[in-house]
């Protein structure tokens, strides 16, 4: 079922989803066989192009490749350790990897394959071919084409942490078992409302 608080977000205003540095959760999928990896190396590169860092070990990474598709989710305080699950289980070792994490997928409207509840935001890309970055340094770009937000953190094109439950804060990676969850905002009104 698709919760009436998501919505469609410009995607020429994604970057500032992602302005933010959170860890994400990277899917994708081909022909049927889906797979999610968490990913702290995934980021902005241009108001509508995105960068994930995907080591060429990784089940999620052909899928990618095959399809030329990628989703960045935004997970929250809320499903931290289904995160970590996403992040230590490879779908080589465990085909079930997903169902064994606890994630429980949803779909959503515009977004080409099912993805993890839980998130603030969940960003669809088509890669921009670049076959020496991805040999070289397993970075994938991407355009993105789809945007899809829990209005409960993030409408107008700006998030709203401060607002909303504790559980719905994004989750910002350290090492090892270490993550903070995003602080408080602060806002200069001198430097303008965009
Ligand atoms: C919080 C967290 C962040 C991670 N960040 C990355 C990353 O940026 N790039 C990467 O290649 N692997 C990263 N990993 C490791 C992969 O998520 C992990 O190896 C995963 O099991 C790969 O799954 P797969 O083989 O099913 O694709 C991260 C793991 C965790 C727990």
């Amino acid at each position: 079922m698709v919760h009436n608080y998501f919505a469609e977000q410009d995607i020429a205003k994604s970057y500032r989803l992602l302005n933010i540095g959170a860890t994400t959760l990277i899917g994708a999928s081909y022909e049927g066989d889906l797979d999610y990896m968490a990913a702290a190396w995934a980021g902005v590169c241009d108001f509508d192009k995105g960068y994930a860092i995907i080591d060429k070990s990784h089940y999620t990474r052909p899928l990618i490749e095959k399809s030329g598709r990628f989703v960045l989710c935004y997970p929250t305080v809320g499903i931290v350790k289904q995160v970590m699950k996403l992040g230590s289980i490879s779908k080589n070792d465990d085909k079930d990897k997903l169902e064994h994490s606890g994630a429980e997928l949803i779909e959503l409207p515009g977004i080409s394959m099912p993805v993890p509840k839980g998130c603030a935001a969940y960003l669809e890309y088509e890669v921009i071919p670049n076959a020496q970055m991805e040999q070289s340094i397993d970075m994938f770009l991407g355009k993105c084409v789809k945007v899809i937000s829990d209005t409960r953190v993030y409408h107008n094109n700006h998030w709203h942490f401060d607002s909303a439950d504790e559980s719905l804060r994004t989750l910002h990676y350290v090492a090892g078992g270490h993550f903070y969850a995003i602080g408080k905002e602060i806002y200069l009104p001198e430097y303008g409302d965009d």
